[in-house]
């Protein structure tokens, strides 16, 4: 039995989409309607949870595959799996936003960033040798600049709308990312074949 948790939402839908193509049936998913797991005719039990609690469920070693964002995995400091295949689906980019002039703003003083991704923002900022002050928000982060309680912030961008909504504006671009594919390390040692048999048929639904 392969166990497989899936971000609910965008990737769900395009995981979906990958399966089919890879010949699984996916008609239980299609047809899952407020189940949180499905069992699958290929011996596959696949959950269906928040992006952030992927990485809750490997360290604790309740699912063998996780299908993530990048930005989830580099914000996690847990590391006990391997990056098997990037799926190219969930694609967008990692930003630091804000008005168009908020620098000059903040040239005498310490600049504060609100985030969802402290780990990755800390991390940005001490390349550049600048120390800055971090507000954790956990969603709608783009109001941090708006309300004032934050200089800039490091999101996620895919269309850009949000920010444009908003009056903000991609400052500068730090990393890409799209959704992947990961095995627990623990799993790939009791249950190699299995992962490896599955991997290969969804490398082949990648490409058709
Ligand atoms: C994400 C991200 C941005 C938005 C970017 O938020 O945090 O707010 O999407 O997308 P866009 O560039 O296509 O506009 P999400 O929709 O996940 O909601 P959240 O604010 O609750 O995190």
């Amino acid at each position: 039995m392969l166990k497989i948790a899936v971000s609910k939402g965008r990737i769900e839908k395009e995981f979906c989409g990958i399966l089919e193509k890879s010949g699984y049936d996916v008609q239980p998913i299609k047809n899952k309607q407020r189940k949180l797991f499905i069992q699958t005719k290929d011996n596959m039990q696949i959950f269906f949870v928040k992006a952030d609690d992927i990485m809750t469920y490997l360290r604790l070693g309740m699912i063998d595959i996780g299908i993530v964002g990048k930005d989830i995995l580099l914000e996690s400091e847990f590391s006990n799996y391997q990056e098997l295949l990037d799926l190219k689906i969930g694609k967008c980019k990692f930003c630091l936003a804000s008005y168009a002039n908020y620098k000059n703003k903040t040239l005498n003083r310490q600049q504060v960033i609100a985030t969802k991704y402290p780990n990755i923002t800390k991390q940005f900022f001490n390349n550049k040798k600048e120390n800055i002050q971090i507000v954790k928000l956990n969603g709608s982060v783009e109001l941090g600049p708006i309300v004032k309680i934050s200089d800039a912030i490091v999101d996620i961008v895919e269309t850009g709308d949000t920010l444009k909504e908003n009056g903000l504006e991609v400052i500068e671009e730090i990393c890409d990312i799209s959704t992947r594919l990961v095995a627990n390390n623990k799993s790939l040692n009791s249950k190699n074949k299995e992962i490896s048999d599955f991997v290969n048929k969804i490398e082949g639904g990648i490409k058709c």
